[in-house]
């Protein structure tokens, strides 16, 4: 009987509301075909509300989330839940073969740049046979389709400053490896994909348009909050220029004609 383990990734934009994330995965929380997990983990929790999700919807698995910053912990945490503090660029200390279903959205701005190969082997190492891994992480390089978003645009300074002042530090482009990274862990059935997170609602699409309306003011957000320290401390930016850069780069989402998305 040949035993394989199968993996899935996503690529993805950060720290989604929980409303955008059911509807940009269509209400779904685990990808593979797992129907009845045992034992579940969450790498880098934030609010738990995926593992939340994952352990109300299925009472009888254990979930676990991991997280280095335990402080924003949902209030009601059912019996099937365990939440820990622990460093993810360390390596794991749970069992091997232990979890039906690893889980991991949204880390890459805490995970080491030179960590990510051990980070997916120690995935990988702690899924049993037959499990799934499930992936996530946001492309940080401002897209759009129709070209309308070029170099000299605020979005793309936004993109290109951002990820040059974590460079050193951390890798923001990952997203796009997560699928060799797996394979080179030795997954099999990997299945990548690559969707469209749009920062306002400029698709004519309606289910598109929506994902885009509920997104808007978390992205507007996010540009200052994600980029302040790096672009003011790291890059010497002045904190006029950091702000104008914002408001030029915000205005840009609100442009429906560049239709801007992040890779995800
Ligand atoms: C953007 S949030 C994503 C939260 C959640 N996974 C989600 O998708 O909504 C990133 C989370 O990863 C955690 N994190 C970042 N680096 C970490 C590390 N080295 N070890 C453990 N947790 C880490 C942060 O504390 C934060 O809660």
């Amino acid at each position: 009987m040949s035993v394989r383990l199968r993996s899935i990734a996503l690529c993805k934009k950060l720290s989604l509301s929980t409303a955008v994330s059911f509807n940009i995965f269509d209400n779904r929380l685990i990808f593979p075909p797992i129907r009845n997990p045992r034992r579940v983990l969450d790498c880098g929790y934030g609010a738990g509300n995926w593992a939340l999700e994952v352990a109300e919807r299925y009472p009888h698995c254990q979930v676990i989330g991991v997280d280095i910053s335990p402080h924003m912990q949902p209030l009601d945490i059912p019996d099937n839940l365990w939440l820990q503090v622990d460093n993810l660029n360390r390596s794991f200390t749970f069992p091997s073969r232990h979890f039906d279903l690893v889980h991991s959205r949204l880390v890459a701005s805490g995970i080491d740049r030179s960590r990510w190969s051990s980070y997916v082997r120690d995935l990988v190492r702690v899924t049993k046979r037959g499990g799934w891994v499930q992936m996530v992480e946001i492309y940080f390089n401002v897209q759009s389709d129709n070209g309308s978003i070029t170099e000299r645009h605020a979005l793309r300074e936004w993109s290109r400053r951002y990820m040059r002042a974590l460079e050193d530090l951390k890798d923001l482009r990952v997203a796009p490896r997560l699928g060799s990274l797996m394979t080179a862990a030795g997954l099999q059935e990997v299945d990548m994909r690559m969707i469209q997170l749009p920062l306002s609602a400029w698709s004519s699409d309606p289910r598109s348009r929506q994902i885009g309306a509920s997104n808007r003011s978390n992205i507007h957000q996010l540009l200052e909050s994600l980029a302040l320290y790096p672009l003011t401390h790291r890059l010497h930016m002045t904190l006029d220029e950091f702000n104008s850069l914002i408001d030029r780069a915000r205005a840009e989402v609100d442009n429906h004609t560049l239709k801007a998305y992040f890779p995800l």
